[in-house]
């Protein structure tokens, strides 16, 4: 997979935000819509903090985006403060011009009875819009992508998933403790992360050292779901520094 090594997460964020915008400006040249598949949790920030930026001081318009996040806690109410929906809003939409509608959010309150239901019309809709043109992705220390968790495999949809252990105890600090974080989480399947035309996928820091080395230079296993990308024809890693400090 190809690799680009930043200096720090600032610079290497603007560079995947340009390559962003770069695709929402050709789309809208063309008349078209930009499908972007987003993600959550702290890699992105900085890339939508620099989007944001561009929006404001570059007169980036976002009218023509649509967009499909990865994942969301369940159950999840969409304005807790933890849920992907604020995130979202708090982190993106609320500062930039993207229609409201535009946007997708797997949906948290769903029955359980339904989940099943609505993660086929998630991918659904997807389709409908031809697919994903671009699939933000980061990756989890035990090498999830989406909430797809190790044992994952490379056609699943989207669906309910149990979240690892380790998932959770990172999550712990946002929700306060442990027994306070969700148990489960509905995300896009691997399947579908495959099926978008280019995926970037993002790591900094120390922390995420070994798992960037397994997805990078291990085999394709679904012990390491970030592996699977090695069999996709167009994606990229951007990791710092050191992220990068574990390859060969
Ligand atoms: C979030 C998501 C997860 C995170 C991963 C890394 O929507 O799908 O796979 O990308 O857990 O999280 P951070 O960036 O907080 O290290």
């Amino acid at each position: 997979i190809p690799t680009h090594i930043y200096a720090d997460a600032k610079d290497a964020s603007r560079a995947v935000a340009h390559e962003i915008a770069d695709l929402i400006r050709a789309k809208q040249q063309q008349g078209k819509l930009c499908v972007l598949g987003l993600a959550t949790g702290s890699s992105p920030k900085t890339v939508y903090a620099e989007l944001i930026r561009q929006h404001r001081e570059e007169g980036l318009s976002f009218h023509n985006v649509v967009t499909f996040n990865l994942d969301e806690y369940y159950p999840m109410e969409p304005d807790s403060l933890q849920s992907y929906v604020r995130f979202m809003k708090e982190q993106l939409f609320d500062h930039v011009d993207i229609p409201e509608g535009n946007y997708h959010i797997p949906d948290g309150t769903v029955p359980v009875n339904k989940v099943a239901e609505f993660s086929r019309s998630y991918e659904e809709k997807m389709q409908s819009y031809g697919g994903l043109d671009f699939q933000l992705l980061g990756i989890g220390g035990n090498g999830h992508i989406g909430f797809n968790e190790p044992g994952s495999l490379i056609n699943s949809h989207t669906r309910l998933m149990m979240l690892d252990h380790s998932t959770r105890a990172a999550a712990a600090m946002d929700f306060g403790s442990l027994v306070r974080t969700p148990k489960k989480a509905i995300t896009m399947g691997v399947a579908a992360i495959l099926s978008a035309r280019r995926v970037v996928l993002l790591a900094w820091g120390e922390r995420k050292a070994p798992v960037i080395r397994a997805a990078l230079e291990g085999t394709v296993t679904e012990s390491i779901p970030a592996s699977y990308l090695q069999t996709h024809p167009n994606a990229l890693f951007v990791i710092d520094q050191a992220a990068a400090s574990d390859l060969t």
